[in-house]
């Protein structure tokens, strides 16, 4: 089985960007977290800054994955058309955010994602991810 790792616009830079809000660490250093929590399933870790590129991957899930993880960045607070491609898509999703959203700017409070999602994430730093991609394999092992 395998599990997507969808992530949004200027996460290419986690690391490097605001690491006081983000942290050092890069997706590489992501994906070898999600791929330790989740032997035996495949982790297919992606990013776009494109809105329709990250509609398009959830819709390749829909045939391919057993469920996702997904941190929509910005596109969190904006995207209807996430949140309905989300609402074809079979599987449990969770939402990450590396930052603790709640605690920053009134327009970082509102995400469309989670009316989806199975399970909420923020402010756990990289580790969020882990914990979201072991929580998708506890619900579909
Ligand atoms: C984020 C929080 C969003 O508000 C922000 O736009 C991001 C990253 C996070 O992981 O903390 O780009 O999703």
């Amino acid at each position: 089985p395998t599990i997507y790792v969808l992530n949004g616009p200027n996460l290419n830079l986690l690391g490097k960007r605001q690491p006081e809000i983000y942290g050092r660490e890069t997706l590489e250093d992501v994906e070898l977290l999600c791929r330790d929590v989740a032997p035996g399933y495949q982790i297919r870790l992606l990013q776009s800054n494109y809105e329709g590129q990250i509609v398009d991957w959830i819709h390749e899930a829909r045939e391919d994955a057993c469920g996702i993880v997904i941190n929509p960045a910005a596109l969190t607070h904006t995207s209807v058309a996430i949140l309905d491609a989300l609402n074809t898509f079979e599987g449990p999703v969770i939402e990450v955010h590396i930052s603790q959203v709640h605690k920053r700017e009134s327009f970082r409070h509102h995400s469309y994602v989670s009316l989806r999602a199975d399970g909420v994430i923020a402010g756990l730093g990289i580790e969020g991810y882990a914990a979201a991609t072991r929580r998708i394999v506890s619900l579909t092992q």
